[in-house]
């Protein structure tokens, strides 16, 4: 668990300038002041949190490269990591941190990555209790959203410079890592958290927070953030934060999250089986105004297609495909209300023509 004397900024913290010193605990966003602090804080990675224990005993750390779905702890780790191997104080000096906000073209790994792996480390100024390995981490959070041009150019950097410096790279798709980097590291895969270990960690934050919330508010968290621990706690505070005092519902968090209410589904979903055109724009047009992303309603519909036992199964393959369909539609700039449409056609069909 999170020391909580740590989180609250205590010692380091009060040596940084006061342009550099974190707000207060109070202002803090959950996600920042819960974030794990050392290897042994990170759930549910057990595979990746062994593996590099024994690598911050020995000292001994090849680049590595972290991959899996958001908000499962890759960035806290690497941050946890370097932490560890070089002590609270000397960490921020030893490690380069760049994410996609940052320019990441193939010009700064020319210039600035290039040039912070080049610099050897000086004589270490050791912290007692922490290995402290002569080398620098340099941590590329984001790296799938690097040109293959940058991660190239990369290629070279990490080679020339490894006897000083070790990359971390971390990124959601592996697959758009261009083989050639992916080869030089050490790769871990982070899975979406389980329903045990986001429970324990939410309701030891609510604990700490004094939120009001009962179990089935809890599981609520857990059911709308799908083993996103980033989106978990942030749903938790501003439930908390908006509805001050008041107990946190299952409702409240439908609200913040920004679900789409049930009877709205279902309004869409009965017009569906009726198999009735006029009823199927109707609810449509219904749904439309209601102003709800349709994204949104496309994984709620996919769920409840796979979940509907009324349905055959090979009609259940053609409305997900639909749905696929509809999503990549969407993401290319194309009209909601006929992907909509189009969509509640195929699966009225599907549904009516057993
Ligand atoms: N495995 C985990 N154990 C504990 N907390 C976690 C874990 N994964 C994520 N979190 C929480 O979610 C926040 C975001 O985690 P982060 O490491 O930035 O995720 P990622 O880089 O995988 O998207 C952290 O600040 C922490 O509060
Ligand atoms: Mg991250």
């Amino acid at each position: 668990m999170v020391d909580v004397d740590d989180v609250v900024m205590g010692g380091a913290a009060d040596t940084k300038p006061a342009a550099q010193q974190a707000p207060p605990a109070r202002l803090q966003p959950w996600v920042e002041k819960y974030r794990p602090k050392t290897v042994d804080d990170v759930a549910h990675q057990d595979e990746v949190t062994n593996t590099l224990k024994g690598a911050i005993a020995t000292g001994v750390l090849p680049h590595l490269l972290f991959y899996g779905p958001p908000g499962t702890g890759k960035t806290s780790t690497a941050l946890a990591l370097a932490r560890t191997l070089f002590g609270p104080d000397t960490y921020r000096d030893r490690i380069l941190e760049l994410n996609a906000s940052d320019e990441r073209g193939i010009k700064v790994v020319r210039e600035k990555i290039k040039t912070f792996a080049q610099v050897a480390v000086g004589r270490a100024t050791h912290q007692a209790g922490y290995p402290c390995p002569p080398f620098k981490v340099i941590i590329l959070d984001e790296a799938d959203t690097m040109t293959p041009d940058a991660q190239s150019a990369l290629r070279r950097t990490m080679e020339t410079y490894s006897t000083v410096t070790r990359f971390c790279l971390i990124c959601n798709y592996v697959t758009r890592i261009i083989e050639p980097l992916a080869s030089r590291c050490a790769k871990f895969r982070f899975s979406a958290l389980g329903q045990g270990a986001m429970l324990d960690r939410l309701s030891y934050i609510s604990r700490e927070e004094d939120v009001k919330i009962a179990a089935d508010g809890l599981q609520a968290i857990v059911d709308l953030s799908g083993g996103d621990m980033r989106k978990a706690v942030t749903a938790m505070q501003s439930a908390s934060q908006f509805y001050a005092g008041a107990e946190v519902t299952p409702e409240v968090l439908v609200d913040i999250a920004g679900k789409i209410p049930a009877e709205v589904k279902e309004a869409l979903w009965s017009a569906i089986k009726s198999g009735s055109y006029n009823k199927i724009v109707a609810a449509v047009d219904d749904f439309m105004s209601s102003g709800y992303p349709l994204s949104t309603l496309l994984e709620d519909m996919q769920e409840a297609t796979v979940a509907d036992t009324t349905i055959p199964d090979h009609k259940k393959a053609d409305i997900c495909r639909r749905i696929a369909e509809a999503d990549r539609c969407l993401i290319d700039g194309c009209n909601e209300e006929l992907q909509l449409l189009d969509l509640a056609s195929v699966a009225a069909r599907s549904c009516c023509s057993q």
